[in-house]
């Protein structure tokens, strides 16, 4: 009998910086486009959703920027692990925990963004949480942006859609190899690069006010996006010779609604256009065959330089990274039911479940997600981001959270299918694996983690952590390698 998982499958787990580390005025840290996202404890559902589906204005940016009432900035706050970390890490390992995946802030290590020397208390602060992750055994997958730009990088150069935004990242990136190079198992350069263009702010850097032509702006800060990826790989290659580089995006697995041709058609161009179009460069070093056609349609025409198409040819991607946690149908009928989701809204699959925030739970889907992407590149994936957000109720010190499980656990079944089916995955990185603040819509009420934090939205709580039923059952997966799934 063959085994379900490989002997060395990475079981891991996931955060990132903004979400999870609080501390937003302490070590020589500057402000970042997170620290600015507004949230009001006192809104009811659905202002948090709608709150969720707004992209920042100008007007809320440059209020953010002097407002003293800090406690309705959750991602100043998140759930502190700037201060708990070892303790964290300590509670992951015993889970057993064997990779554990967080992002940098840039702000912590170029305050501004376009200093020339990095900040030494910013790389001290990785440094160690990186050394203590590898001491208590895990490997550690690092993602060097996940949507915190430095906020001075839009008010002087107006976000990514500025080409000088590339050197400062990459100059930002080197720092990283030179400091911290030898502590790091696995690099993410982006966080969910398609994020762009679904929420412009926290992809892009780009204020929707502000711009003239919206979509413009957006792929040619995609463009600079792309560019700095490669050019980020190039300058880790020569720096780190032995260093693997992933690509990453929010997959939106999308079926044809019905077995109608236009619905297949349209199932088609979903892909292409939220999906694979951005893997596809990174990957293939090239703008697909239908960039044309998909440019032409919004009246987009970016300004690309002699040269990069030949820095995007000569540094692709080494391994295929996605968050997965929902899937959607794709028709051209207007009238078909809608339903929300991870950065988009789309249309609803009458035959799942959905979570309390309408996000449908799939699990085939993951199986259907890694056959696709295993098939078109053909380079292993790690998939980085995948679990439920839930309202958890801790009772007697405990909390119980058998939805989570069963969640996990169908997704951890569809995952072994694909891997019979012959598909390569290195490792799984659930998300939110210790409860951090959630990325759309800011509050800590949405958990996703095996460890609870007696904590909210604004700071307030005993900080307490306790580890969920999904935290025991999740070391008893890691334990037996899945086996008795
Ligand atoms: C992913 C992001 O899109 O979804 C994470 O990379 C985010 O930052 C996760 O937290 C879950 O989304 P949410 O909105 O429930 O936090």
């Amino acid at each position: 009998m063959t085994n379900k998982f490989p002997e060395n499958f990475l079981w891991g787990g996931a955060i990132s910086g903004s979400q999870a580390d609080g501390g937003w005025n302490e070590g020589g840290k500057g402000l970042n486009t997170q620290d600015l996202r507004y949230f009001d404890a006192d809104w009811n559902r659905a202002q948090r959703d709608e709150n969720r589906n707004i992209n920042m204005t100008t007007e809320l940016f440059n209020k953010a920027l002097t407002d003293t009432d800090l406690e309705h900035y959750p991602f100043r706050w998140g759930n502190d692990f700037y201060h708990t970390y070892k303790e964290d890490l300590r509670l992951l390992s015993e889970m057993g925990l064997k990779v554990f995946r967080t992002s940098i802030t840039w702000s912590r290590i170029f305050p501004k963004g376009d200093e020339t020397e990095p900040n030494a208390e910013g790389l001290a602060y990785y440094k160690s949480m990186f050394e203590e992750a590898k001491r208590l055994g895990m490997k550690v997958f690092v993602t060097i942006l996940h949507y915190d730009t430095p906020v001075h990088l839009i008010t002087e150069y107006g976000g990514w859609k500025n080409r000088q935004m590339i050197d400062f990242y990459v100059t930002y990136a080197k720092a990283l190899y030179e400091n911290l190079g030898d502590l790091v198992d696995f690099w993410l350069p982006f966080n969910e690069i398609n994020a762009s263009k679904f929420n412009p702010y926290n992809g892009a850097s780009i204020i929707k006010d502000q711009e003239e032509n919206y979509e413009q702006a957006i792929f040619q800060a995609t463009h600079h996006q792309f560019l700095a990826n490669a050019l980020a790989i190039k300058a880790g290659k020569e720096i780190l010779p032995d260093a693997i580089f992933g690509g990453m995006i929010a997959r939106f697995e999308s079926y044809p609604a019905t077995s109608h041709p236009d619905d297949v058609m349209q199932s088609i161009l979903d892909e292409n256009y939220t999906n694979y179009f951005y893997i596809d460069v990174m990957a293939r070093g090239k703008y697909p065959s239908y960039t044309k056609r998909m440019f032409d349609s919004k009246g987009i025409s970016i300004v690309i330089e002699d040269g990069d198409l030949e820095i995007l040819k000569a540094n692709t991607i080494d391994f295929i990274s996605y968050s997965y946690y929902m899937s959607m149908v794709s028709t051209t009928s207007k009238e078909h039911e809608k339903t929300s989701g991870n950065l988009v809204s789309g249309n609803k699959n009458p035959y799942l479940e959905s979570s309390e925030w309408g996000w449908q739970i799939d699990p085939v889907g993951l199986r259907i997600s890694l056959n696709q992407m295993y098939d078109r590149y053909q380079l292993p994936i790690i998939i980085a981001e995948n679990g439920i957000g839930a309202r958890d109720v801790v009772e007697d010190g405990k909390v119980h959270d058998d939805y989570r499980i069963s969640y996990l656990n169908s997704h951890f079944e569809q995952m072994a299918e694909a891997i019979a089916d012959g598909v390569e995955v290195l490792a799984y990185t659930m998300w939110g694996i210790i409860d951090i603040v959630s990325c759309g819509t800011i509050e800590m009420s949405k958990r996703y983690g095996v460890i609870y934090v007696d904590r909210d939205e604004r700071g307030h709580g005993s900080n307490e952590r306790i580890p969920k039923d999904s935290y025991y059952w999740y070391q008893k997966v890691i334990e037996t390698n899945g086996e008795d799934l």
